[in-house]
């Protein structure tokens, strides 16, 4: 199956964070990534710098401001704090897919354009999506050398020793918006990209009865791309959309679910590697035991033991996990995810996440509808 825009699957992400080359190692030693791009005052570029870091299909670019006058960087890292500034589709035809999206609602950020050095050039267009974040178009056919032009090779042989994490690439990517702009993205999404609303949670369908929230996901019709988009959904108590949106200050990413095709070895390297997960009670390992419905090929004793979720559905079941936000602010995370026939998002799973989420919502203050007095640990 194909989709009409010539979509050929995720490509990079960026973010924009405060220091990129300590954000780049945390990437590389945690991750198991590797550094092979760097522009920055070396390379000619005076005011920002930038790491380009890969893992089989996965592309990330951490980019931070080194003077005061780069107020795009500086000004998104100061509202925001460290987070996704876009992300990129690779397509066949860039003015092709970007003219269709301006076409059917889509709010232009950059014109296609042609980045150029000696080693060829790549083509770009952008979009807006959310209240800060871009869509980028991108196609490399002819293109020879590091991710874009102006890429050179790391400065130092740089030698960082990290577990391999078996990660793929991405598998989706999640935005939360606030309440009621939900349908106004889903729809954003379906015109100017040609998707197709595929799940849409309703009230009820997610949530404990604190803290709730509406999903849709919307995708490419051969779901080569897979964007849910989160909004809040009143509850007693301040849902995890509700604190992002006030502490991130606007909509934006939420998640980046990357794909691994086995995930006890990808959980067992990162748990060693320093990552930290949410946590998931014993209690609910008791419970997937009890469900006879699908038969996993794992051992239930490695998922227990390194707090791997587990949902079935009708067609097969998938394995996730989700770390808790990787930066100083409640607001960006990974998740994990290896698929075995399901297409869903771990609906199942909703329940015993959302609690371990309240958790530690509660312990940052941010769980009651009006601000907690947060009692100092010591
Ligand atoms: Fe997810």
């Amino acid at each position: 199956m194909s989709n009409i825009l010539g979509i050929r699957g995720y490509d990079y992400v960026e973010f924009y964070v405060g220091s990129a080359k300590m954000v780049a190692f945390w990437y590389a030693k945690v991750l198991g990534m590797e550094i092979t791009g760097y522009v920055g005052p070396e390379t000619g570029t005076r005011d920002r710098t930038s790491f380009y870091l890969k893992k089989n299909n996965l592309k990330i670019v951490i980019t931070s401001a080194v003077q005061p006058s780069c107020y795009e960087v500086l000004n998104f890292v100061n509202l925001h704090g460290d987070g996704v500034k876009r992300w990129a589709i690779e397509v066949d035809d860039v003015e092709g897919a970007f003219k269709y999206a301006t076409q059917h609602g889509a709010v232009m950020v950059r014109r296609p354009e042609a980045l150029e050095d000696k080693h060829g050039y790549v083509l770009e267009a952008a979009i807006r999506l959310y209240d800060d974040t871009e869509l980028v178009y991108v196609n490399r056919d002819h293109f020879n050398h590091i991710f874009k032009p102006g890429f050179c090779e790391p400065r130092q042989d740089i030698n960082i020793e990290s577990e391999d994490t078996g990660i793929l690439g991405i598998d989706h990517i999640v935005g939360n918006v606030r309440e009621n702009e939900m349908n106004l993205w889903a729809n954003y999404f379906n015109k100017a990209m040609s998707f197709e609303t595929f799940v849409d949670f309703k009230p009820g369908d997610i949530g404990t009865k604190y803290s709730a929230l509406l999903s849709k996901v919307v995708r490419s019709s051969d779901s080569v791309i897979k964007n849910p988009i989160n909004e809040p959904y009143a509850a007693e108590k301040k849902s995890q959309i509700e604190e992002y949106i006030e502490q991130y200050h606007g909509s934006g990413v939420q998640h980046i679910a990357l794909q691994t095709r086995d995930i006890i070895k990808t959980v067992a390297a990162l748990r060693k590697n320093g990552l930290e997960f949410l946590s998931v009670p014993d209690t609910y390992y008791d419970m997937l035991r009890n469900r006879k419905d699908v038969q996993i090929r794992e051992n239930m004793d490695d998922l227990q033991r390194l707090k791997i979720l587990c949902d079935k559905e009708s067609t097969g079941y998938l394995l996730q996990l989700f770390t808790k936000p990787i930066g100083d602010r409640p607001t960006f995370f990974f998740e994990f995810i290896q698929r075995e026939g399901a297409e869903g998002f771990g609906k199942g799973n909703f329940q015993a996440l959302f609690e371990s989420i309240e958790l530690d919502q509660k312990l940052r203050g941010n769980l009651d509808k009006k601000p907690e007095e947060i009692l100092p640990p010591c």
